[in-house]
C-alpha cells in the first residue's frame, strides 16, 4: 500500500497516512515555465496498491488537472491498483442538465479520472448520490454526517432543530436529526439566478429552539446567512449551522461573521480559505474517517 498527495490537501493528506501508519510517498510537483503541471514520482509504485489523495477545490481547474496527470504517471510506473481519494468533488453541482443546453461536467470528471487510469475512487458527500454512477468503476461514498453528529452530540443543545436549508437536502438532515433524536425542519429555498438566494418558507416548528442548519458546501454562504436571518425571524433561540465542504469562496467568511450564527462547524475536506477572521469556525477533521476507508 502507498500514499501520495498532490497539492490541495497536503495537511489532511498528512494527517490520514498518520493514521494509517505510513509515510506519504515522495512526488515532486512542479510547474514549468509556461505553467504546464509536471510531476515526478521518486518512489517505485510497481506492482503496488496505491492512493492518491485530491480534493478538486479551488483552484478546482488546476488541482483537477494535476490529479489526471499524477494518476497517469501512476499508471505509466505500473502501479497494480490507483484509488483515488478525493475528499471534495469540484464540478459536483453540475450534475444535470438544470437548463436546456447546459453541460454535465460531474459526468465529464468522472470520464476523466477514469480514463486516466483509476481503478476505484473514495469521495464523500457527494451533492448528489448519482455521481456515483457516473462512473463504472467502484465508488466508496463517504458521510460527514457521523463526525457531525459526535460534535453536536457532545455540545448536549438545549431543544435541538435540524434545519436542511433546501429540499434537496432533507435526507441528509433527516440523518443528523435522527442522530441527535431531534425533529426537522425544511427551508423552502429559491435560486433566481446562480450564487442568488431567496428563502420562502420554514416548513416545520423552529420557535424557542436551539437550529442546526447542514448543508453539504457552503460556498458563497448565501443560502446559509438567508438561512439563518430566516431562523431568527421566525424565533429560533440559537442558530448553528454546520457543512462537509467549506468552500468559502467571495463574500463568504463576510456574510458567517455578519449572520446570526453562533458557530459553523465543517470538515477539513477542504484547508481553510486563508485569512478566515472569524472564530466562529470550527474545523473537524475526516482522516480518521478516510482512512478506515482506505
Ligand atoms: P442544486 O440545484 O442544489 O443541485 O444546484 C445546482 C445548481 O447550481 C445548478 O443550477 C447549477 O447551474 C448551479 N451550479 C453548478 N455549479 C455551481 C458552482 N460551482 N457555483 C454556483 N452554482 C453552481
Ligand atoms: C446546493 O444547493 C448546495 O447544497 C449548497 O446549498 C450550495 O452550494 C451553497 O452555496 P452558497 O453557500 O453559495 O449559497
Amino acid at each position: 500500500l502507498k500514499l501520495f498527495s498532490c497539492s490541495s490537501n497536503p495537511e489532511l493528506a498528512k494527517a490520514i497516512a498518520g493514521h494509517i501508519g505510513l509515510e506519504l510517498g515522495n512526488a515532486e510537483m512542479s510547474r514549468f515555465s509556461d505553467g504546464e503541471i509536471h510531476i515526478r514520482l521518486d518512489d517505485s509504485v510497481r506492482g503496488s496498491d496505491v492512493y492518491v489523495i485530491q480534493s478538486t477545490s479551488a483552484p478546482v481547474n488546476d488541482h483537477l488537472i494535476e490529479l489526471l496527470v499524477m494518476v497517469d504517471a501512476l499508471k505509466r510506473a505500473s502501479a497494480k491498483t490507483i484509488n483515488v481519494v478525493m475528499p471534495y468533488y469540484g464540478y459536483a453541482r453540475q450534475d444535470r442538465k438544470a437548463r436546456s443546453r447546459d453541460p454535465i461536467t460531474a459526468k465529464l470528471v468522472a470520464n476523466l479520472i477514469e480514463t486516466a487510469g483509476a481503478h476505484r475512487v473514495i469521495a464523500m458527500d457527494l451533492h448528489a448520490m448519482q455521481i456515483q454512477g457516473f462512473f463504472d468503476i467502484p465508488v466508496d461514498h463517504l458521510l460527514g454526517v457521523p463526525i457531525l453528529g459526535d460534535y453536536f452530540q457532545s455540545k448536549k443543545l438545549n431543544s435541538p432543530v435540524v434545519v436542511s436549508p433546501d429540499h434537496g437536502g432533507v435526507v441528509r438532515a433527516r440523518r443528523l436529526a435522527d442522530t441527535l433524536q431531534a425533529p426537522l425542519a425544511i427551508i423552502d429555498k429559491r435560486r433566481p439566478e446562480p450564487n442568488v438566494v431567496e428563502v420562502m418558507n420554514i416548513i416545520g416548528d423552529v420557535s424557542g429552539r436551539t437550529a442546526i442548519l447542514i448543508d453539504d458546501i457552503i460556498d458563497t454562504a448565501g443560502t446559509i446567512a438567508l438561512a439563518a436571518n430566516a431562523l431568527k425571524k421566525a424565533g429560533a433561540a440559537d442558530i448553528y449551522a454546520c457543512c462537509t465542504h467549506p468552500v468559502l469562496s467571495g463574500p463568504a467568511i463576510e456574510r458567517l461573521a455578519a449572520s446570526p450564527i453562533l458557530e459553523i462547524v465543517v470538515t477539513d475536506t477542504i484547508p481553510l480559505r486563508q485569512p478566515c477572521n472569524t472564530d466562529k469556525v470550527k474545523v473537524l477533521s475526516v482522516a480518521p474517517l478516510i482512512a478506515e476507508a482506505i
